[in-house]
């Protein structure tokens, strides 16, 4: 794919002023193809030329109600009468923090400004409370840019090694090598690899961190009684269970992966969808650990944490989800799954599609069984990027990266559901000839 006049003309302009032309290196996708947007509406997005594509990409996920969607705008407007920074309490934050509570059933919240920022502050609290250091998280999993957790995230197989005993890959240069003394990765979806692990090492487990499905590696479910597993193994050991809803929350169920699993953790992470794109990320849990948090207790703040119009935002995004706004975000993914399945089989496409409706994932595969991030790597991710690429091309623009999910928003249509599944069945034919 090559994009327009317009986009690599502005493209190029970007790229004298910001590395790689853009503020998120998951963003590039290469010199002529990365496009700049120009506006978004609902569920469409347009590009400096003026394409239109309906848009499964959403900023990857956030965008739970659709892009400027009024009640959002509107609430977000009267924030701004206000002011936004105070470094002190304001009505917005305890509003947002009651409708947080409410929903997903946790004792205490505190602000943040990203999920990044959310699971760094978990993965501290954890420690703070146990008193130990280790983290144990899941290969394929990934819980945002800090450097504890940036480890086999989408590791090179076979460079990762074994599955029994996986090696320790940074995501990248500059994360200091000391770091991989406090981590452990395992894949997910083991059960004995998992009571091995921490049987072996509880003692240093501060806690474990999971995607309680892997909304990073083509939300890949886990399986029945895993997430059960995890919360007795923390349970019997002492270790502070962390559910890392920032792709799930509020978008899954209103209560999250919380309700949809029927599984309390400890502590949980929001972000994405719970201010519809504007800045606003939560850690949210059991009043016995939130309420440790404190001066001379455990550290936690930042200028924008709870700023009035993130919060704002949220206040608007909560009351739609309440009201039952995702109840068409599931049928239009519903819609999609089906629809996927069936061309897929119609056209003797080896695939798997598997996930909630609202955050679907498509892997190219003869493997029916997919559990974890090795399952995915096996794939045909390559030739699910052609596809993706000539959907592109033809109006629909979900990520490129199989391991995105299709995000769905509340102002997904029926109409844009056959129009998708029309280009999928196109952009399939062409690309497997
Ligand atoms: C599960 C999960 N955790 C954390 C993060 C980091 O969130 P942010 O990009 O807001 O820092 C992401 C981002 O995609 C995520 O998917």
């Amino acid at each position: 794919m090559k994009s327009g006049e317009k986009s690599r003309a502005m493209f190029k302009r970007a790229v004298e002023s910001i590395p790689c032309g853009v503020n998120s290196n998951f963003r590039y996708w290469g010199d002529e193809e990365t496009l700049v947007v120009k506006k978004a509406k609902g569920a469409y997005l347009w590009d400096q030329d003026d394409n239109k594509y309906v848009d499964y990409r959403l900023g990857f996920g956030p965008v739970i109600l659709g892009h400027a969607y009024e009640s959002v705008s509107e609430k977000i407007k009267e924030g701004l009468e206000i002011g936004n920074a105070f470094s002190m309490t304001h009505e917005y934050e305890i509003l947002a923090a009651e409708k947080i509570r409410k929903l997903a059933n946790v004792d205490l919240v505190r602000f943040a400004n990203s999920g990044t920022e959310a699971t760094m502050h978990a993965i501290r609290i954890a420690r703070a409370f146990t008193g130990r250091d280790k983290v144990l998280k899941f290969e394929g999993a990934y819980h945002g840019f800090h450097d504890y957790t940036l480890w086999n995230c989408q590791p090179p197989v076979p460079g990762v090694g074994y599955r029994r005993s996986p090696v320790l890959i940074p995501h990248g240069s500059g994360i200091p090598q000391i770091i991989s003394q406090l981590i452990m990765s395992i894949p997910f979806n083991d059960e004995e690899l998992l009571e091995k692990k921490v049987k072996e090492n509880w003692g240093d487990i501060a806690c474990i961190i999971v995607e309680p499905l892997l909304g990073n590696c083509a939300s890949t479910m886990p399986k029945p009684g895993y997430l059960e597993l995890i919360r007795s193994l923390c349970d019997k050991y002492g270790i502070v269970m962390i559910f890392d809803e920032v792709k799930t929350g509020f978008r899954i169920a209103k209560g999250g992966a919380q309700e949809y699993f029927n599984i309390q953790a400890d502590l949980v992470t929001y972000a994405k969808a719970l201010a519809n794109g504007f800045p606003l990320a939560a850690i949210a849990g059991k009043k016995e650990i939130m309420g440790e948090i404190g001066y001379q207790k455990i550290a936690h703040g930042g200028t924008y944490c709870a700023n009035v119009v993130a919060t704002a935002a949220a206040c608007a995004v909560l009351d739609e989800i309440e009201a039952g706004a995702l109840e068409k975000v599931d049928a239009h993914g519903k819609l999609l799954m089906e629809g996927f399945e069936k061309i897929l089989k119609t056209l003797g496409v080896p695939g798997v599609v598997q996930g909630p409706p609202s955050m679907c994932g498509v892997l190219l595969t003869e493997n029916e069984n997919i559990n974890e991030f090795r399952d995915w790597n096996d794939s045909d991710h390559g030739l699910y990027e052609d596809v993706i690429m000539t959907c592109i091309e033809k109006g629909v623009m979900p990520d490129v990266d199989s391991r995105e999910p299709w995000f769905i928003s509340a102002s997904h249509s029926d109409a844009d559901a056959a129009f998708t599944l029309g280009v999928f069945e196109e952009a399939l034919k062409e690309v497997i000839g």
